[in-house]
């Protein structure tokens, strides 16, 4: 219940703000107060979501279902409840509908009042020529505006979004790449890091609030995939690293931030599900944090104590590192996976597309040169220590990080294993590294897939650490790294997959995010693959 005494503090406090942009202020509190949304399409069903703040509680609202916007031919109806038990957000899958179709949608409350009119697209069943998907990740709404998701609103010949996970974040506001004007002008809430099932609500209405994030949702269905961010900073089964005693237990703290994401989120309750996209993909939306994650290990603990490094660390590479216990997904979701790959082949479907979190590809980091750095950078005996130390073990043979799939190199071996013996046509798109990259995919010295990872739609990647010339960086890593083809490691924006029977292409778009708000395309890239290559082809 919201009581008129909180209202009148609502509106005094948004009067004090004077200088925002008039569209920052757009969202109501009562009411409809975040439009609608749609995700998770089936084939035949669809979940619709709006949230509706009534002065009186609880309210029914009726939801209409047209082919058209103007609601002439409506063809479902129902009813579902706004609720302060689900923070006043409310789903509905609509069931029974016709594959392939685009409809319109509405909910009307008790009172008459009409929320914007949204618009969605089942999944096609028949044979099928084409089908674009925008994929997305990473957008930590102080880092910088969500161009990305505007300008993926304004265009029209998007199929599905489908977005990789850090949807949020969990940390405080006040973290030290954080934009001042931005978190004023967003206001972000709570100033703190998010803990409670209070936080994480609070968290998602803010960050729900961005107008290019709102007209997303409200044109294109969205498939969501959580990461770390939206319970805890490199969250596994059991934990974080971000997660500590007094903040509670994990898994009270699990429950709350997936309470507030199924609250907020379009999506059914599977944490990890597939769909099928006519005869052309089948794409396995994986679960790589919470179902079955084993911890991630850390370099500090093999090496503590250790004067001989290089024994150490080959040591850790033979002994923990590549024990087949340590899984991504756990034993039961690994044989789904499997499974499902071998059935999508034999069925005759074209592509298998894996939308999941972190980055798959074996990647080092390169040797640093004075290029990777601005001009008149001069790093502190500390710094150089650290840049040396990394160097240094990178030419052990050690990854990146260990958060990602390089950290679980048997259960990666295990993964691709599957999708060689199913003859897969493998697809992984991956998030969660803020930057651009492109990998093919080997298995026992074959080809196995090609990995397309995409760049944060705000959140800042290397360039944050290497502030020099991109293309000296990229061209660092490209050379020592074999799996990599292309990376681009400065910019943010979000990936369009154009799928079609005998080839895919992947383009990467730019866009301005950190200076300013703006949806002007700065550049791309694109990258095709033939059916059968598990290649990628310049174009
Ligand atoms: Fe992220």
């Amino acid at each position: 219940m919201i009581s008129r005494r909180s209202l009148l503090q609502a509106a005094a406090l948004a009067a004090s703000i004077p200088l925002l942009p008039a569209r920052l202020l757009a969202t109501p509190i009562v009411g409809f107060t975040h439009s609608v949304a749609s995700g998770d399409p089936q084939q035949t069903s669809i979940v619709l979501w709006s949230r509706y703040v009534g002065l009186t509680g609880a309210a029914e609202l009726r939801l209409e279902l047209a082919r058209d916007p103007g609601f002439t031919a409506i063809v479902s109806r129902g009813t579902a409840l706004s609720s302060p038990a689900t923070d006043y957000c409310v789903h509905a899958r609509v069931e029974d509908l016709q594959p392939g179709r685009w409809y319109f949608y509405r909910f009307v409350a008790p009172g008459g009042e009409i929320s914007p009119i949204g618009r969605t697209r089942t999944l096609p069943a028949d044979p099928l020529n084409r089908f674009r998907i925008g994929v997305f990740s990473c957008a930590n709404a102080t880092s910088g505006w969500f161009n990305a998701y505007g300008h993926a609103a304004a265009r029209n010949d998007l199929d599905l979004l489908v977005h990789l996970g850090d949807y949020i974040y969990e940390s405080p506001v006040d973290r030290s790449d954080a934009l001042e004007a931005l978190a004023l002008a967003r206001r972000i809430q709570p100033s703190g890091e998010a803990i409670q099932l209070a936080d994480y609500r609070l968290r998602y209405a803010s960050y729900r609030a961005d107008p290019d994030l709102l007209e997303l949702h409200r044109h294109y269905p969205m498939i969501n995939i959580w990461d770390d961010h939206e319970i805890a900073n490199n969250a596994w089964q059991h934990g974080a690293s971000n997660h500590d005693e007094g903040e509670g237990t994990w898994a009270d703290r699990k429950a709350a931030a997936m309470q507030a994401f199924r609250e907020w989120v379009p999506m059914g309750t599977a944490p990890y599900s597939h769909y099928q996209i006519g005869d052309l993909a089948t794409l396995f939306r994986i679960e790589t944090r919470l179902v079955g994650r084993t911890q991630q290990l850390r370099l500090a603990d093999a090496l503590a104590g250790r004067s001989d490094v290089s024994a150490a660390v080959r040591e850790f590479q033979t002994g923990p590192l590549a024990s087949p216990d340590r899984t991504m997904m756990g034993a039961v979701q690994e044989e789904w996976l499997a499974d499902g790959m071998v059935q999508s082949v034999q069925s005759g479907t074209r592509w298998q597309v894996l939308a999941q979190q972190v980055i798959m590809a074996p990647t080092r980091l390169p040797n640093v040169t004075q290029e990777w750095f601005a001009p008149g950078t001069v790093l502190d005996d500390e710094q150089q220590g650290q840049l040396a130390t990394a160097e240094a073990l990178s030419r052990l043979g050690l990854p990146l990080g260990l958060d990602r799939w390089d950290g679980y190199p048997a259960a990666r071996d295990r993964l691709l294993n599957a999708a060689v013996r199913a003859n897969a046509e493998l697809v992984v798109l991956s998030g969660d590294s803020h930057n651009a990259w492109a990998y093919e995919l080997v298995h026992g010295g074959q080809p196995a897939g090609v990995e397309l990872a995409v760049q944060g739609v705000s959140s800042l990647g290397l360039e944050k650490r290497f502030g020099g010339d991109p293309r000296a960086i990229a061209a660092g890593f490209v050379e020592a790294n074999p799996a990599l083809k292309w990376c681009d490691t400065s910019q943010r924006g979000y990936m369009v997959l154009d799928m079609s029977p005998a080839g895919l292409t992947n383009e990467w778009l730019f866009l301005p995010s950190r200076s300013e708000q703006s949806l002007q395309v700065l550049g791309g890239h694109r990258v095709a693959i033939s059916r059968g290559a598990r290649r990628l082809e310049a174009i």
